[in-house]
């Protein structure tokens, strides 16, 4: 289906699901949320922050005197660690669950707010013995394991700055991050587990720390590995004297410690995220503007109830929504949650749903390319479980089209849990347009409207709102507590990439909306060239460099072409030297290539299709029309052709693609 048809399509949905009386009664947030937020959003967000613990209050909220730069409750000090556990033993609620951890083979563990506190202050006491102070870079490339929630606590406990890297991510995607960062430990275990299979990550990391070709050796002084495998050949590149065992080493420090006071601005992370260049962008996270957004939205959006609700999201600690709605919004709130290990289809395809049914759990947070697939697979297989315990579901990462929404909804849902599809970015630190369930009347499809105290717009390329029904620019058009602070060493780059079309004070997101007459958003992708595949952000230019650092490979170009499960997928288009006409003429060339990718940057990036043509369609002034490509490999009409160098090039790559 051609992009304008998905347009239409939903455009036409009319389905509409209004809160039940029973719902709204019971709801956490109340409709006064919005008055409240409209009449002074700063106020608003000052008295959300002072839901959290402050060491020193803060007199200040927000500071815009210098836009793009802002800072929020700047002259308030508090721990982010203490404000997600100790907090809550504090109140009494010690013998809580924190969360319920599911190893992918079966094996489990439930960790208290007493229990989780314990580990994160020996962690802590761990780091500080390693050296690690206020500031300081840890790197965290970790299966999801317990030790990878405590990792992230013990270093924001510390004031230090994580940067967590996807357990998928290769050696290459290792060592720029670490260097990037200047990280001075990373934290890593043997292995990890994956579609029935024990993976090993520790030797990725013996490869991204090995001196380069310049002999350029990384920051990395100390490397921390949990055992999770045992596979003694993971740890086969062992190096005495930078490598040390985490229980080894947790079994010698205190148990106590003491959370210090760190200032609001202190920095939390960084996350790297795809752009439109080759080079990832360390988004730059602070601390209590970011955790104030974070609890109130995890709060409110999903209507959580700490002492009975059981809530799980189902994405890694390597994605922001790890960060925010595994880590920092739940344990702030004292929720108790279910965190996975594993891929939802193992060893079975109901595995996920008998989670829900082992754990009860009654809030679930996950992504439209799971919920796809699940109803590819057919309702027979959840039907399996009960899933009667599960009373709100989310969405985030891509667009839900209202197909997947209203299955999600009947087969998951009972028919009646409410759905929120939550729309937000690494850069926004937490969520930004979202139904409030209990308030809102549902709509399959759309994103809906901004949350209480965030200001968005759709414009057109001259900053004016565009009319109901009108395509246009998604922005942000006041500063938000849990904004990027930054691009980690590139301020430069942080002003261009997101405050610059439209001047300092107003966010460009990167997507395009629609609003409709009613005022509800509908999200219509990207508008550059960073693609969604599978809610995951990746961008054309970092896989066509990894490309053409294949030998084999002239030029590249990368379009993400709409895939009926993961969104978008990668499709190639490559044009190979003539010095290696043998070796592309080989049926493998494409496969090899595909593999090529994915060793260096990792399986997400691995091309669905590469396509070897001899030429690419390009413009008189040499810039190549991925727009083309893209139609191509949709199995489009090709559009308007006329701005191409020579418009027979189109018919020559069709033909090479039969
Ligand atoms: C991009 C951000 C937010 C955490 C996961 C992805 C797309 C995200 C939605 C949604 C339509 C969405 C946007 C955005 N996106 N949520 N509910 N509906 N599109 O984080 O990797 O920073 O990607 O994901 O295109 O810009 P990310």
């Amino acid at each position: 289906m051609s992009e304008s048809n998905e347009i239409d399509n939903l455009l036409h949905e009319s389905r509409r699901f209004p809160p039940s009386d029973e719902f709204r009664a019971q709801a956490v947030a109340k409709a006064d949320l919005y008055t409240t937020a409209d009449a002074d959003p700063q106020a608003f967000w000052a008295e959300k922050a002072r839901d959290l613990h402050w060491h020193t209050p803060f007199t200040q909220t927000l500071d815009w005197s210098n836009p793009p730069f802002a800072t929020w409750f700047d002259d308030g000090e508090l721990n982010v660690a203490y404000n997600c556990l100790d907090r809550h033993v504090l109140a009494g609620n010690g013998d809580r669950v924190a969360f319920h951890w599911e190893g992918e083979p079966g094996d489990s563990k439930t960790f208290t707010y007493a229990e989780l506190t314990a580990e994160v202050k020996k962690a802590a006491n761990l780091l500080t013995a390693l050296g690690i102070r206020q500031g300081d870079r840890v790197a965290i490339y970790l299966p999801l394991i317990p030790e990878a929630v405590i990792a992230m606590l013990a270093v924001a406990r510390l004031g230090a700055i994580h940067t967590v890297i996807f357990g998928g991510f290769s050696a290459e995607s290792i060592r720029d991050r670490v260097n990037d960062a200047e990280a001075s430990l990373v934290i890593t275990a043997d292995g990890g587990y994956r579609k029935g299979r024990a993976f090993p990550l520790k030797p990725t990391v013996d490869k991204a720390l090995a001196p380069d070709e310049a002999g350029q050796a990384t920051t990395v002084k100390k490397v921390l590995v949990v055992k999770r495998t045992g596979d003694e050949t993971s740890v086969a590149g062992w190096q005495e004297g930078r490598d040390l065992w985490w229980h080894d080493e947790i079994a010698q420090v205190d148990s106590e410690h003491v959370a210090k006071p760190f200032p609001a601005e202190n920095p939390l992370f960084i996350l790297y995220t795809s752009g439109t260049t080759g080079k990832p962008k360390g988004i730059l996270h602070t601390s209590g503007g970011y955790l104030t957004q974070v609890a109130f939205t995890h709060k409110n959006v999903f209507d959580l109830k700490p002492e009975t609700d059981v809530y799980w999201s189902t994405a890694d600690v390597g994605w922001i929504t790890g960060h925010s709605y595994v880590v920092y919004g739940p344990l702030a709130n004292g929720a108790t949650e279910v965190i996975y290990e594993g891929t939802p289809d193992t060893p079975h395809p109901g595995r996920w749903w008998e989670i829900i049914q082992k754990y009860k759990v009654s809030i679930l947070y996950a992504a439209p390319t799971a919920i796809r697939t699940f109803m590819k697979l057919g309702r027979q297989i959840p039907q399996q479980f009960d899933l009667s315990s599960l009373r709100l579901l989310g969405s985030v990462g891509e667009p839900i089209n209202p197909e997947a929404w209203v299955w999600y909804r009947d087969v998951i849902g009972a028919g009646k849990t409410p759905i929120v599809d939550t729309w937000w970015q690494t850069e926004t630190g937490a969520m930004m347009i979202s139904a409030l369930p209990g308030i809102t009347t549902l709509k399959p499809g759309s994103a809906q409207i901004p949350i209480p105290g965030i200001a968005i717009d759709v414009v057109d390329e001259r900053l004016h709102s565009t009319g109901p029904d009108q395509g246009g620019l998604l922005v942000v058009t006041q500063p938000w507590p849990s904004m990027l602070r930054g691009i980690w060493g590139d301020p430069e780059r942080y002003v261009d990439t997101y405050w610059s079309k439209f001047g300092p004070t107003t966010y460009f997101a990167g997507d395009g909306a629609r609003r409709d007459k009613d005022g509800d958003i509908w999200l219509l992708g990207r508008v550059d060239d960073v693609m969604n595949v599978s809610g995951h952000r990746l961008s054309t230019a970092e896989i066509e460099s990894s490309l053409v650092s294949h030998p084999m490979v002239a030029e590249a170009a990368v379009v993400g072409a709409s895939d009926e499960t993961t969104g978008q997928a990668v499709v190639a288009f490559v044009i190979t030297k003539a010095s290696h006409a043998d070796d592309a003429a080989k049926d493998d060339a494409a496969a090899v290539l595909r593999a090529h990718v994915a060793q260096q940057i990792g399986a997400i990036a691995r091309p669905r299709q590469v396509f070897i043509v001899n030429e690419l369609p390009k413009t008189r002034s040499g810039k190549i029309m991925r727009r083309l490509l893209k139609d191509l490999a949709e199995g489009r009409e090709i559009g308007d052709t006329t701005t191409l160098a020579d418009t027979s090039v189109m018919t020559a790559i069709t033909d090479t693609m039969r």
